[in-house]
């Protein structure tokens, strides 16, 4: 059996309410339409998806240094990860990413930067590969594409 690559959609707090959460920050997509969506974006480029989503910041870092070490063993190409609310509190996270060189692309459904400024910080942004910022659900699918095109595989 020839192996599939996998990419990885990691999602944080709060994440879980999509759809009915803010709908006029967020949408009314749900996180499993979300999840198909990116089922099908992964599918077109010839990848497996690994879609989750914690409320926990320690299973969000197991999850990290998971995929981390399946892009070190070839077998992934990285992860688009919403951090959530964690994107401006969370060094364990940054350091996850950092300590396990896991390609990474933030996405944030929202655009943070004309919100409340305590939304205006990231301590992602700084070792992730790229950032989506405010293009709504849509973001995840051209994460994973930016993903895809970046990895040398
Ligand atoms: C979010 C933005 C964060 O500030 C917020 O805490 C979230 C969602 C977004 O996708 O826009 O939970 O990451």
């Amino acid at each position: 059996m020839i192996p599939v690559t996998v990419v990885y959609v990691l999602n944080g707090p709060n994440l879980n309410l999509l759809g009915t959460r803010r709908p006029e920050v967020y949408g009314t997509t749900t996180l499993s339409i979300l999840e198909e969506l990116c089922r099908e974006e992964a599918t077109r480029l010839g990848l497996d998806l690994v879609f989750r989503q914690s409320n926990h910041e320690g299973l969000l870092i197991d999850w990290i240094h998971e995929a981390g070490a399946r892009v070190k063993a070839g077998e992934s190409i990285g992860a688009v990860f919403n951090p959530g609310a964690y994107t401006h509190t969370s060094i364990a996270l940054h350091d996850a990413i950092e300590g396990t060189e896991l390609p990474v692309i933030e996405v944030h459904i929202s655009n943070v930067h004309r919100r409340e400024a305590f939304r205006h910080h990231s301590y992602i942004s700084p070792i992730a590969r790229g950032t989506v910022v405010g293009l709504g659900v849509d973001g995840y699918r051209l994460a994973i594409d930016a993903l895809h095109r970046m990895s040398p595989q």
